[in-house]
């Protein structure tokens, strides 16, 4: 998409609906749920379903691209209305999941289908549940093969049904053993491999300065709940990564199979400036983030913000505006104009992955 077209959205071509705060697991890297996660002690929202509704009403006329997330979407008491109210008005939407439901929502999820779901997993039956949680993986794969069966016996060909592998010190090892000794190939559509987020105490202190003085926000807790140890991350082995995900991508290429990763360049160094804060070494260098002029999250609150990551400064609520006067108000062209001030990204933005993606996939 060239810069003009983006500047001339006068609605987002990219919408993440934050459904529920709810998750039933307690992932140890999650940002939201995990060991440092922002989401302990926090009152658990969800949306409203007619807000919801409204909210995808309002958009559809661009189609835009619609992800639902959480949380764990699947516990969302209306997703299946969320899901056929996008489906009926012609966009598409991706969904993440835990998987942990997927055994017991499969007849809804093939006679409503999602286009994508995107099954969270990172790692062999062992490294899985410790970083997921205990018999996480047994029940996630029987769930996929319940739902793939179901799909193939009614000849549908959606959901499409593939994987998300997050990369963390205890993963690292054992990419290319899960993909190549714990799955079928031959039965998934899709997979992604994404880096571990974190921010370091420092980085998280001079982001929540910058976002006082620039927005008034007194605290910035996405942010604080990326936080995490360097150390951990600087005995990763990077040649290894490199080799294993390259093995992935080929595998998939030889399939068919759609394959993407952030950070998006395969290589050792590009991995280590990454996960060590190099970020001016990085292979994948962009000007600017792009998402404020093509993306919108909606939190659980109602809260609109232009950023998946550290989703901290609202500028607007469901409740209280539509999209388009958030979209096209004061609050966000400020929140544009102060990002280009700060030269195209504000100091935290190295930390998030997805700024290293493609921005042509999604
Ligand atoms: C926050 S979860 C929400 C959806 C659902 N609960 C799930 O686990 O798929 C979305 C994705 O973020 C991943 N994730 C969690 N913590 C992360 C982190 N610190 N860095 C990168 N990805 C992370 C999850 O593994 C999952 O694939
Ligand atoms: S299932 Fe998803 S939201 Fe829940 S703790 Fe794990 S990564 Fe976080």
């Amino acid at each position: 998409m060239s810069n003009t077209n983006i500047l001339q959205n006068k609605l987002p071509v990219w919408v993440t609906l934050q459904l529920t705060d709810a998750c039933n697991l307690r992932c140890k890297m999650c940002y939201e749920w995990g060991e440092n996660g922002a989401y302990h002690g926090r009152k658990i929202s969800r949306l409203d379903k007619d807000a919801v509704l409204r909210v995808i009403d309002e958009c559809l006329p661009v189609k835009p691209y619609f992800a639902l997330f959480g949380g764990e979407p699947m516990m969302y008491p209306w997703f299946e209305d969320v899901v056929g109210r996008i489906r009926q008005g012609g966009a598409r939407v991706d969904v993440p999941t835990n998987g942990t439901f997927l055994k017991r929502k499969a007849e809804m999820l093939v006679e409503t289908p999602p286009n994508r779901l995107w099954v969270s997993l990172d790692g062999p039956e062992e490294i899985n549940d410790a970083q997921r949680g205990e018999n996480v993986y047994r029940n996630v794969q029987e769930g996929v093969a319940t739902l793939f069966e179901l799909r193939e016996r009614k000849g549908l060909k959606e959901p499409k049904i593939g994987y998300t592998f997050i990369v963390t010190p205890l993963t690292h090892l054992y990419i290319q053993g899960f993909f190549e000794n714990c799955l079928d190939l031959d039965m998934v559509d899709h997979i992604s491999i994404e880096f571990q987020t974190y921010a370091t105490a420092h980085e998280h202190d001079q982001h929540r300065q910058l976002f006082r003085r620039l927005f008034g926000v007194e605290e910035t807790p996405c942010a604080a709940g990326m936080q995490d140890d360097p150390r951990k991350f600087e005995m990763m082995d990077f040649e290894a990564i490199q080799a294993q995900i390259h093995w992935v991508e080929q595998a998939c290429k030889k399939r068919g199979i759609y394959f993407v990763c952030y950070p998006k360049t395969i290589a050792s160094e590009n991995y280590r400036a990454y996960f060590t804060k190099q970020y001016a070494d990085m292979a994948d260098q962009r000007d600017k983030c792009f998402f404020p002029w093509i993306y919108m999250e909606v939190a659980s609150n109602g809260d609109i913000t232009p950023c998946h990551t550290f989703y901290d400064v609202p500028l607007g609520n469901i409740y209280e505006q539509s999209v388009s006067e958030i979209w096209n108000g004061g609050h966000m062209k400020n929140f544009r104009h102060q990002l280009l001030r700060q030269g195209g990204l504000f100091p935290i933005c190295g930390s998030c992955a997805r700024y290293y993606a493609d921005p042509n996939k999604r």
